[in-house]
C-alpha cells in the first residue's frame, strides 16, 4: 500500500514537472511569436445580442455586392408576413425607389428560423450614400456604395465570432473607412446552435448593414450533422447568399465578383476541389474570363492556408494547394487570404513551397476574435517563406491605390478602444511585371527570389 501510495506522488510530481516545462516551452514560442513587449489577451466572454424591435420589424440586415452596380439586402423578420421588399433613395427619409425579391426559411432539427429576405437593389451610382428600409416598416438603414475605379479599400477579418473581442475588432474596422469586408470564413461560431445564427447577425447588423461582406464559409459553417451528414451549410446559405449565380457558379460555397478593378475569388475549403470537380471546373472557366487590363489585381480567398507555420492546423490546406496553386500561379494571381489559423501570418511570394516573385503573396488573417482565442504557437526554427508572424487579434486593411501598387496594413487590437498597426507591405501587380510575363510564357523557373515589393 506504501509503495503504491509513493509510486502515486512520484507520478504526481513527474506530471506537475512535465506540465510545467511545457508550460514554459510554450511561453517561449509565444513571446517569439511577435513583438516581445506586447502582452497577447486572453478570450473573452461571447456577447448575445438580443433582439429588442416588434416581430415585423427588420434584424440581423447585411448586404452584399451583386454584379457592378447592384445590392444584395438581406434581413429577417420573425412577421412571416412581411413582405420581401426594399424602398430606397439617396435622401435620408425619400424613397424613390423600391424593389421586391425573394425569401426563404429552414428548420435545422427542432429549430425554425425567422423569414429570411433577399432583395437585390439597383442600379446604383458608384460611391454613394443610399438610406433604405426593409419590409415597408422599422428603421432606416444606410450605405455606401463602392467605388466603380481606384483606389479602393478592404478590410479583412476571420474567424470572427462574437464576443468582446470580435466587438473590438469591428469597432477598430469602423474607426477608419473602408469600402468592403471580406471575411475568409467562420462567421458565427453557432456551431449547430442555429440562436446563434440569429445573435450574430444582430450583433454584426451596425457593420454589416452600411459596408457590403463579401464572405466564404469556414469549418464552423459545415455544421453536418454527425453520422447522417445531414443539413450541412444549411443556416449559412439560408442566410448569407453570395453572387454565386452572377459569377456562373453553381454553389454559393464558391464564386467570384470584381470591383473597381479587383477581381476577388472566393474559394470553397470545403467543398471538393480536386481536378474534376465542379468548383475546379468553376474556377478554370473563371480565371480563363478574367481580363487583367480591366482588373489588373487577383485576389483569392480561402479558409484554411496553404501555407502557414503554426503549430495549428498545419497541413489542413495541402490538399487543397496541390489541386489548386498551379492553376492560380499561371493566372498570376497576387494574393491569397486565409483565416481558419487565429493568428497573423504573412508571407513572401511564393509558388509549390518555394520563394517565388510570380507568385501571390499569402497573407492569415484569422484573428477577428472568436471564442476559441489565439493559436499562440509557430514552428520554430521560423521557415524563411514566412516573414511575420503574430498570435493577436486584429484586422487587415488593403489598400489598392492604382493599377500598380497597393498597401497592406495589419492592424492589431491593443484593447477595445486602441488598435495599432503591427505590420505593412507594399504590393506591386503581377500582371504589369515584365519579368513575370516572361516567366510564364516561357515557363521558366524565375530568378530572384525575394520579397518586399518597394
Ligand atoms: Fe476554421
Amino acid at each position: 500500500m506504501k509503495n503504491w501510495y509513493s509510486s502515486y506522488h512520484q507520478v504526481l510530481a513527474f506530471l506537475s514537472i512535465f506540465f510545467f516545462i511545457l508550460h514554459l516551452t510554450q511561453l517561449q514560442h509565444f513571446q517569439a511569436a511577435g513583438a516581445a513587449e506586447y502582452v497577447r489577451p486572453p478570450p473573452r466572454r461571447i456577447i448575445s445580442t438580443t433582439h429588442n424591435r416588434p416581430k415585423s420589424h427588420p434584424q440581423q440586415v447585411h448586404i452584399s455586392l451583386v454584379g457592378s452596380d447592384h445590392m444584395r439586402i438581406s434581413w429577417i423578420t420573425n412577421d412571416k408576413s412581411v413582405p420581401s421588399m426594399v424602398e430606397y433613395g439617396k435622401v435620408p427619409g425619400k424613397y424613390n425607389a423600391s424593389a421586391t425579391g425573394e425569401h426563404t426559411s429552414y428548420r435545422y432539427f427542432f429549430y425554425s428560423s425567422g423569414k429570411i429576405h433577399h432583395v437585390k437593389i439597383g442600379p446604383l451610382d458608384p460611391n454613394t450614400i443610399y438610406y433604405y428600409r426593409c419590409g415597408g416598416v422599422g428603421d432606416e438603414f444606410t450605405f455606401k456604395t463602392t467605388p466603380s475605379k481606384f483606389p479602393i479599400q478592404f478590410a479583412l477579418a476571420g474567424d470572427l465570432g462574437q464576443t468582446e473581442w470580435t466587438a473590438s475588432t469591428l469597432a477598430h474596422v469602423n474607426k477608419t473607412d473602408y469600402d468592403v469586408l471580406l471575411l475568409p470564413g467562420d462567421l458565427s461560431y453557432a456551431d449547430s446552435q442555429q440562436p446563434l445564427w440569429d445573435t450574430f447577425g444582430r450583433f454584426v447588423e451596425k457593420y454589416a448593414s452600411r459596408r457590403p461582406w463579401m464572405v466564404t464559409q469556414g469549418n464552423h459553417e459545415v455544421e453536418a450533422f454527425p453520422i447522417l451528414k445531414i443539413n450541412a451549410f444549411k443556416a449559412y446559405n439560408s442566410r448569407w447568399i453570395m453572387p454565386y449565380q452572377e459569377s456562373g457558379s453553381h454553389s454559393n460555397l464558391y464564386y467570384s465578383f470584381d470591383v473597381a478593378g479587383v477581381h476577388i475569388v472566393m474559394l470553397g475549403s470545403y467543398t471538393d476541389f480536386d481536378g474534376d470537380s465542379a468548383q475546379y471546373k468553376w474556377l478554370q472557366a473563371d480565371l480563363a474570363k478574367v481580363n487583367r487590363k480591366k482588373t489588373p489585381w487577383l485576389v483569392t480567398i480561402i479558409h484554411v492556408p496553404w501555407y502557414n507555420t503554426n503549430i495549428a492546423h498545419q497541413g489542413e490546406g495541402e490538399s487543397m494547394r496541390k489541386a489548386m496553386e498551379d492553376l492560380l500561379y499561371k493566372a498570376k494571381l497576387d494574393i491569397v487570404f486565409a483565416g481558419h489559423v487565429h493568428a497573423y501570418e504573412r508571407f513572401t511570394r511564393v509558388y509549390d513551397n518555394e520563394a517565388n516573385p510570380c507568385g501571390p503573396m499569402h497573407l492569415t488573417v484569422g484573428d477577428g476574435g472568436n471564442r476559441e482565442g489565439l493559436a499562440l504557437m509557430f514552428k520554430k526554427p521560423t521557415s524563411p517563406l514566412s516573414l511575420f508572424q503574430e498570435a493577436s487579434f486584429g484586422h487587415g486593411r488593403l489598400r489598392v491605390l492604382n493599377r500598380t501598387h497597393a498597401h497592406w496594413t495589419w492592424h492589431r487590437n491593443d484593447d477595445e478602444h486602441n488598435s495599432s498597426i503591427s505590420d505593412e507591405v507594399w504590393l506591386k501587380n503581377l500582371s504589369v511585371s515584365e519579368a513575370c510575363k516572361e516567366a510564364a510564357e516561357e515557363d521558366q523557373e524565375p530568378s530572384n527570389a525575394v520579397n518586399d515589393e518597394l
